[in-house]
C-alpha cells in the first residue's frame, strides 16, 4: 500500500471536464468516508451526493458560481448530524470528524484518478434549504469531484523543519 504518492500527486482541481464519475469510483470514495475515524466513533455525518443537474445548478448559485463548483459533475455535501459533542480536550469534534472524512475521500479520489476540491465558499443557509438539511444540522463542506481538465502545480508548502519539532515546540 503506497499512499504517499497519491498524497504527493493531489492538488486542488478547480476545473473539470464534462466526463461523468462512474458509480464504482463514487462508491469507493464514499466507502473511504464511511470507514474514516471520528471522535468516540460517533460518526456524526451524512454525505449528500449531488448529481442531479437542477440541484447542482441551485448549489452552484449558492456557491457564488465558483468555477470548480459549476464544472463539477458530482458534489458531495459533507454534513454533520451532531454539533454539540466536545472531545476530552474541550474542543468541538464535528469539524474535525467531517474534515477527516473529506480528506479520506480526497485520497481515494486520487486512487480513482479523479480530481477533487474542498469548497467552503457557499451560503450555508441556502445550501441547507436546497438539500432539505434539518435546521439543527450543518453543512460543513462541499467536495467537488470530477475528471481534471488540467492539473495545476501545487502551491508551495513550508519546509518540514519549519513545521515539525521533536519533544518541545
Ligand atoms: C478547510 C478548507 C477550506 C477550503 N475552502 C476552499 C474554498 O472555499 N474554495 C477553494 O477554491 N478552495 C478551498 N480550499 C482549498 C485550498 O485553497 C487548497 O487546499 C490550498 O490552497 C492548497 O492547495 P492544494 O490543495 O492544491 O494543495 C479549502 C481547503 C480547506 C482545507
Amino acid at each position: 500500500m503506497t499512499l504517499l504518492p497519491h498524497i504527493e500527486h493531489r492538488v486542488t482541481i478547480r476545473n473539470f471536464t464534462g466526463e461523468p464519475v462512474v458509480q464504482k469510483s463514487l462508491d469507493a470514495i464514499l466507502e473511504a468516508a464511511r470507514l474514516s475515524p471520528s471522535a468516540k466513533n460517533r460518526q456524526p455525518w451524512r454525505f449528500v451526493v449531488i448529481q442531479d443537474s437542477e440541484v447542482l445548478r441551485q448549489i452552484q448559485d449558492a456557491a457564488y458560481n465558483e468555477p470548480h463548483v459549476s464544472s463539477a459533475p458530482v458534489l458531495i455535501a459533507a454534513c454533520t448530524t451532531n454539533v454539540d459533542y466536545r472531545m476530552p480536550n474541550g474542543q468541538v469534534s464535528y469539524p474535525i470528524d467531517i474534515a477527516t472524512a473529506v480528506a479520506f475521500m480526497m485520497i481515494q479520489a486520487e486512487e480513482e484518478k479523479l480530481g477533487s476540491s474542498i469548497v467552503t465558499t457557499f451560503d450555508e443557509t441556502l445550501v441547507k434549504e436546497i438539500l432539505s438539511v434539518p435546521h439543527s444540522m450543518r453543512v460543513v463542506m462541499l467536495l467537488a469531484l470530477g475528471h481534471p481538465e488540467h492539473r495545476p502545480l501545487r502551491p508551495p508548502r513550508r519546509a518540514a523543519d519549519q513545521i515539525v519539532s521533536y519533544n518541545h515546540w
